[in-house]
């Protein structure tokens, strides 16, 4: 067990991709977990979302299958928010990319948690002190930005907002470290620091094709082989979704303002098309 001392308890709030998965680790770090969504329906997906989840880990020799058992007893569908919340010493917040869902969702955990609980959001872009405003504790909301797959990325980003103390800084952190992941902390600003880079280079590669430097396969090669990048430029921007990187680079086009973040013509053109990546099958690459 490596859980962290203030925090027993953690109600994850959205049982989607990134919800199940950040369930998973923290019910397999020991802790336990309330994983809510908003029907008993897309609850109970969620969790079998997991199930698989860890199986597959267990199949692979990662995870021994006493510890896939203990991980799933610590775990609580729970598709009623108040009983989700009662108890968390944190709640991680982790719902679709909407300014108004978000903000309408954490006002209402506020109302059901407990005084001290930290509330967190794994938001890939919104602003940690806009979202904050919907809270009654700006002070304790912080950004927790983990990376899909969950349980295989290593990563997590710490956002702090405007308001947010150094003690929910110092939790975040403890807590990402008790799941394994290595923390960077970053100050509330657009993109935060990996959507703002990762958009940057997908951008200038799509610029690149449309000129004719060379093609989507060659680009990606040159930063495969050439700086060592696990996957290329373009093959990233087709797994995230072409639609999805729009939607990034559009918001932080209008709030950074640099040519750097200007959508590039070739993505407007394909997310036009319906060519959003290998979610449909056809993007960059046809898949
Ligand atoms: N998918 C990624 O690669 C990725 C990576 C990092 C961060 N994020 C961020 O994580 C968040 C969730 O993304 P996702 O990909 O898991 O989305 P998703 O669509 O897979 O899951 C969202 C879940 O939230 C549920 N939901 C909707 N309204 C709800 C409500 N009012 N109460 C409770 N649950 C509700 C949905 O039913 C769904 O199960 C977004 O903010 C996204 O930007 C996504």
């Amino acid at each position: 067990m490596t859980t962290t001392p203030t925090v027993r308890e953690i109600a994850v709030l959205g049982a989607g991709t990134m919800g199940a998965g950040i369930a998973e680790v923290a019910a397999r770090a020991g802790y336990r977990v309330a994983l809510h969504d908003v029907t008993q329906e897309a609850t109970a997906r969620g969790l079998e979302r997991l199930r698989a989840s860890l199986a597959r880990a267990v199949e692979r020799g990662k995870l021994a299958a006493g510890d896939a058992d203990d991980a799933l007893s610590r775990l609580r569908p729970c598709p009623d928010l108040a009983g989700a919340v009662a108890a968390a010493d944190l709640v991680i917040e982790a719902v679709p990319e909407q300014m108004d869902l978000k903000t309408a969702l954490l006002a209402e955990a506020c109302r059901h948690a407990p005084r001290g609980a930290t509330l967190a959001t794994n938001t890939s872009s919104f602003s940690i002190g806009r979202l904050a405003e919907a809270t009654d504790r700006p002070e304790r909301f912080v950004g927790m930005h983990f990376f899909n797959p969950v349980p295989v990325m290593l990563l997590l980003e710490v956002v702090r907002g405007e308001r947010t103390s150094d003690g929910s800084v110092a939790l975040a952190r403890a807590v990402g470290e008790s799941l394994g992941k290595t923390c960077i902390t970053v100050q509330d600003s657009p993109g935060f620091a990996t959507s703002r880079l990762g958009i940057c280079l997908g951008n200038e590669a799509m610029r690149m094709v449309e000129v004719g430097v060379a093609s989507p396969a060659d680009i990606d090669t040159a930063m495969r082989l050439g700086y060592r990048h696990p996957v290329g430029p373009l093959e990233l921007s087709d797994l995230v979704g072409l639609d999805v990187r729009l939607a990034i680079t559009t918001y932080l086009y209008e709030k950074l303002g640099t040519d750097t973040f200007r959508p590039p013509e070739i993505l407007k053109r394909l997310v036009a098309e319906g060519r959003v990546g290998k979610k449909v099958g056809k993007g960059f690459y046809e898949y």
